[in-house]
């Protein structure tokens, strides 16, 4: 099974304000342009996300919910699901081998990881294989940040950069397990 990370990052790495806001991050399609930045296509080749509680609720907060493809949420509370979703959206906690070789056995090849510190978790225990990484260009100074501590160096491999009349950049990297 593959696991990749698509998400957007302030220049100085933060996914998000320490608050949770993410008024500094440019919508899809904002203004004149129909830009996607690889959204759409990124999102056909996934069978499932998986995001932590915190990317849970703030996409909850957006009111209308925004994926067609299965969704599974991690966090060690008892989490309240909106009836709407109940067929859409799961809860799971616990070792994340054990929850990858659960999805594994259900057929799941290509998931697609969302939020910070379950990004994280993820990359140190050596169950991340691809990363993309569009940069916004400006700097917030503080945050919730998309990386964090590591007790041992991950290397990755650069396949590819984009950059975008919008001033957005995009790195796809191949994690080096
Ligand atoms: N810029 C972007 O593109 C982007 C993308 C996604 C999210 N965001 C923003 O980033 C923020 C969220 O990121 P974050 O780093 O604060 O949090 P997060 O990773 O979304 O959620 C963290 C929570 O996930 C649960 N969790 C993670 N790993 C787990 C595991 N192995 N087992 C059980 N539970 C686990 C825990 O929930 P419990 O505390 O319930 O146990 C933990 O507190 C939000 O503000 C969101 O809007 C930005």
């Amino acid at each position: 099974m593959r696991v990749s990370v698509y998400i957007a990052a302030s220049l100085d790495g933060y996914i998000a304000r320490e608050n949770g806001s993410l008024d500094w991050l440019p919508g899809i399609g904002d203004g004149d342009s129909t830009e996607d930045y690889g959204y759409h296509e990124f999102m056909e080749t996934v069978d499932l996300l998986m995001m932590g509680r915190d990317t849970f609720e703030t996409v909850l907060s957006f009111g209308q919910w925004p994926f067609e493809k299965p969704v599974v949420v991690l966090s060690g509370k008892r989490l309240a699901i909106p009836d709407n979703l109940c067929d859409k959206v799961e809860t799971m906690s616990g070792a994340l081998a054990e929850i990858v070789s659960r999805l594994e056995q259900r057929g799941v090849r290509h998931v697609y990881l969302d939020g910070g510190r379950t990004i994280q978790g993820f990359l140190a225990a050596g169950l991340v294989n691809q990363l993309i990484i569009t940069s916004v260009p400006l700097l917030l100074g503080g945050g919730r940040p998309l990386f964090g501590p590591l007790e041992r160096d991950i290397r990755l491999r650069h396949l590819e950069t984009r950059s975008f009349s919008s001033g957005l950049v995009q790195s796809r990297y191949e994690v080096i397990n």
